[in-house]
């Protein structure tokens, strides 16, 4: 979507330009800002947007005001933390043992059983934010107007692809991320799980080599051994994502390499963003190799700059790449909507669509489609976004002061993930277990990865607003990680 240029948003302009002078480093900690009077006549704007604009970064962590001094860089404790280091790309990747490679659902299972047993107080493992950041009132309100307005749509059947109106919805933000697809050429789907789930099929068959990013997504990797697929782990770097080099010399020496998945944008869980160089790279390769690009578009959306990342496949040309989404993470983690667009194997998609689920509900798309047709969508998401980095910034900053020496962390441009590596030796499924015990729950590193490689990371998600209790949670945390 462009930009909004109301006075409401003029602010985040200001905010933004200041955000990325800290983080390119060209402002350093302890610089002081012009006054505000000097940012006034320098940006053209009035005294109260630049006041909104400082209490903005100083929100999430960037400023600080002194009194009768003015605002000035605050050290940023997060990111004094030594980054994630980088992966090695020079060794041709291998599939696991099967033994070790049917290990995902084992270990997402025992996950989920340990976490029914403990009651939890703080949850940092669920990758979505509490209800209180979604628009609860709003969405109720639109699904209201939307049964006013359709009152059939309880008994009425629903169109194959998925409702009309909510698809042309959809074609028409998408642009935003460079895409240019037709309403037709979508297929709304139950949520990104069955986007995923119905692209695999689509290209692939049982045995089949799949490439994914490692570490990824534990879901993903359930998807994939749940089709007797088999996941080749490719080297993937923890700020710039999957190596294509790597992927290059995947596909050179496994024939039976049918497809990539990647999460090009707020990867799940580095929580890095690939840049649009790389994904234009890694789409050539694809074409050029036949190979299925499957891409997961998630947490596109949530950049803190307000820019609008590009898709994959944007740079699409031929028909390779297939692009997943879902509103679980941005707007509903209730509705269970998510769409798609199939490329090359649009028809493949829409028969195994109708023989595995038919069409979804019609009611979510109709209430999701009434609320993104105006401008709420857009004040929804630059709420959720400065939020997020209010939070991820309070989190990194916690991690930074309570956890052991030798802990790194890579603080991410949005999406609400920050993925910890703990120092040496610390096994992240006791730091779990443990974490559980005083009713803490966070994700091992363990269930990122068949490789072993991951067992010292942690996922901790930055979604619910900090907290004396969150504070407290880390602390406790920390106490677990410092022991092990
Ligand atoms: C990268 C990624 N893809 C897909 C999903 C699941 O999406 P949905 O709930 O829309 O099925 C998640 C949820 O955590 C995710 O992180």
């Amino acid at each position: 979507m462009d930009r909004i240029d109301t006075a409401e948003t003029l602010y985040l302009r200001v905010a933004g330009y200041y955000r990325r002078a800290i983080r390119s480093g060209a402002l350093a900690a302890g610089d002081r800002l012009p006054s505000l009077r000097a940012l006034t006549r320098l940006h053209g704007v009035s005294l109260s947007t630049v006041v909104q604009a400082c209490h903005c970064l100083e929100d999430e962590g960037l400023l600080e005001a002194r009194p009768r001094s003015g605002y000035f860089v605050r050290a940023a404790r997060g990111s004094t933390l030594q980054p994630v280091r980088e992966p090695d790309v020079g060794r041709p990747p291998s599939l696991p043992d099967p033994a070790v490679f049917a290990g995902i659902h084992a270990r997402v299972s025992d996950f989920v059983a340990k976490c029914e047993r403990f009651p939890t107080h703080t949850n940092l493992a669920q990758a979505f934010g509490p209800p209180e950041v979604y628009p609860l009132e709003a969405l109720r309100n639109a699904a209201i107007r939307a049964l006013r307005r359709h009152p059939e749509v309880l008994v009425n059947p629903v169109p194959p692809l998925g409702d009309a109106g909510f698809r042309s919805v959809l074609a028409r933000r998408a642009v935003a991320a460079g895409m240019s697809p037709a309403p037709d050429e979508i297929l709304v789907t139950h949520g990104c799980t069955e986007a995923l789930n119905l692209a695999l099929r689509a290209v692939a068959a049982p045995g089949d080599v799949i490439a994914v990013e490692s570490p990824a997504y534990f879901g993903l990797l359930q998807v994939i051994e749940s089709l007797g697929l088999r996941a080749l782990e490719i080297p993937t770097s923890p700020s710039r994502g999957l190596s294509v080099e790597a992927l290059e010399l995947a596909i050179r020496t496994h024939p039976d390499l049918r497809a990539v998945v990647v999460v090009p944008n707020f990867q799940n869980p580095l929580g890095c963003v690939m840049p649009d160089g790389e994904k234009a790279r890694l789409v050539e390769l694809c074409s050029g190799a036949g190979v299925a690009l499957i891409e997961d578009d998630i947490y596109g959306a949530l950049d803190d700059d307000d820019q609008s990342l590009k898709a994959c496949k944007a740079w699409d040309r031929d028909g390779s790449v297939i692009h997943c989404a879902s509103f679980h993470k941005t707007l509903a983690p209730g509705m269970r909507v998510g769409w798609m667009l199939g490329g090359r194997w649009l028809d493949r998609i829409r028969m195994l669509k109708h023989a595995q689920s038919r069409p979804n509900d019609a009611l979510a798309q109709l209430a999701i489609g009434e609320f993104m047709a105006g401008s709420a969508y857009d004040r929804h998401l630059v709420r959720l976004r400065r939020h997020l980095l209010a939070q991820r910034t309070h989190m990194a900053e916690a991690i930074a002061t309570h956890f052991p020496a030798g802990t790194r962390l890579n603080p991410p441009g949005g999406g609400m993930l920050l993925w910890v590596e703990l120092p040496a030796g610390c096994d992240s499924m006791a730091v779990f277990d443990a974490a559980l015990r005083s009713g803490i729950r966070v994700a091992p590193g363990a269930m990122f990865s068949n490789s072993g490689r991951f067992d010292h990371f942690l996922r901790i998600c930055c979604g619910a607003a900090y907290s004396p209790s969150i504070e407290a949670a880390l602390r406790t945390l920390a106490r677990i990680v410092s022991a092990g």
